[in-house]
C-alpha cells in the first residue's frame, strides 16, 4: 500500500487529538531527528497516559515511526505528513472525499479526490528525499537526514504550485491549480494517459504542434521552462489534445541554465516523436518557433 493510500483510509478514522499530535510532532521534527515523547507530552497537554495512547495508535496506523534508542521518539513518516495536508485541505473545504489513486510515480502519488460541489480534482502529494533512519557520513562528519524529506517534498511541492499559477492563467494546457499545503497539491483532474503509454499516437503533427504551441506560450507568455519535458509528462487526453503536467523543476527565462534546459526539453520530445518514427523535424527549427524567434516548422 502506498502512503497516500495509508493516509487516505486512516484519514477517516483520525480525532482531533490524534491530528493535534501529528502536528506537534511535525513543528518539533524541525529540531529532531526523532521527537522526545517527552515534548510530545508537554505540548500536548494530554496526561502521558492519554498521550501513550495516541501515539502507540498512531504508530499502529503507520503515520508515525519509533525509536527506542537511544530515547523514546517519534518522526512522522509519509502517510502522517499526508494525513496533516489532508486535513488542511478539508479544512479549508478544498476537499470532500477522497477516490481512488491515478498514479505512483518516484516522485509523487496522485489521487483523485471530490469538492465539497461534487467537481473532481487531484491531488498530488509529492515524494522527495528519502526517509532514513541512519545518519549518513559526510566530509565534514556525521549529517543527519532530519527533516530533510519533509522540506524538500513541501518544496516540490510549493515550487510546482508557482509553476502552474505562472503559466495556467497564459492559457497553457496544464492542470488548473486550486491550492497547496504542504507538500501537497491540489489541482484539476485530468482524464487521458501519458504520452509514452499510447500505442498509436492518430495524428502526431497536431499532438507535436500542440506539444511546441504550449512549450512557446509557456515560454514567451509567463517566462517559464518546464525543465522536466518528456513523453512520461505530457497527457493525451481522450479528446487527443494534451496537458502538460509535473512542473516542480521548471525555471524562470532569467535562470542561467534557462536556454540549455529549454533545448533539452525540445529535444526530448522530437526524439520521441523520431524515435517512434513518427515524424522527424530540427532541433533548431522548433527551438527558434517557441522562443519566438521563428514561425512553427511545416512537418
Ligand atoms: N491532475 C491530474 N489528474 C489526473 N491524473 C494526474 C494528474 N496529475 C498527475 N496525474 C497522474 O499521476 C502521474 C504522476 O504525476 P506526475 O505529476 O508526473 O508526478 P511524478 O512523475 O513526479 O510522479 C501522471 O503520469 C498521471 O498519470
Ligand atoms: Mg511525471
Amino acid at each position: 500500500m502506498s502512503s497516500a493510500e495509508i493516509a487516505v483510509q486512516t484519514f477517516k478514522t483520525l480525532e482531533k487529538e490524534d491530528l493535534r499530535l501529528l502536528q506537534i510532532i511535525e513543528a518539533a521534527m524541525e529540531k529532531h531527528e526523532f521527537v522526545p515523547k517527552d515534548v510530545v507530552v508537554k505540548f500536548s497537554k494530554l496526561s502521558e497516559e492519554k498521550a501513550d495512547f495516541r501515539l502507540s495508535k498512531l504508530h499502529k496506523l503507520r503515520l508515525i515511526r519509533q525509536t527506542k534508542e537511544p530515547y523514546l521518539g517519534y518522526t512522522l513518516n509519509y502517510a502522517g505528513y499526508d494525513c496533516l495536508a489532508i486535513n488542511a485541505f478539508v479544512k479549508a473545504g478544498v476537499v470532500e472525499a477522497f477516490g481512488k489513486l491515478l498514479g505512483v510515480g518516484k516522485e509523487a502519488d496522485v489521487y483523485d479526490a471530490l469538492t465539497p460541489k461534487n467537481e473532481r480534482i487531484a491531488i498530488k502529494f509529492h515524494r522527495l528525499g528519502r526517509i532514513s533512519f541512519r545518519q549518513t557520513v559526510r566530509k565534514r562528519g556525521y549529517i543527519t537526514e532530519r527533516a530533510s524529506w519533509l522540506l524538500q517534498s513541501r518544496k516540490a511541492a510549493e515550487k510546482e504550485f508557482e509553476a502552474l499559477k505562472l503559466v495556467f492563467p497564459k492559457g497553457v494546457a496544464v492542470p488548473k491549480p486550486i491550492s497547496q499545503n504542504r507538500h501537497a497539491i491540489a489541482m484539476g483532474a485530468i482524464e487521458g494517459a501519458e504520452l509514452a503509454e499510447w500505442r498509436e499516437i492518430p495524428n502526431p503533427k497536431k499532438v507535436l504542434g500542440e506539444i511546441l504551441r504550449n512549450i512557446r506560450k509557456a515560454y514567451l507568455k509567463a517566462g517559464v521552462v518546464h525543465a522536466d519535458l518528456s513523453e512520461y509528462n505530457i497527457i493525451l487526453k481522450p479528446d487527443m489534445h494534451v496537458l502538460i503536467i509535473d512542473w516542480p523543476q521548471y525555471v524562470t527565462c532569467e535562470h542561467p541554465n534557462a536556454q540549455q534546459l529549454l533545448k533539452r526539453d525540445v529535444e526530448n520530445i522530437l526524439n520521441f516523436f523520431k524515435r517512434k518514427r513518427l515524424l522527424e523535424i530540427k532541433t533548431n527549427e522548433a527551438l527558434a518557433y517557441v522562443t519566438g524567434k521563428g514561425k512553427m516548422p511545416t512537418f
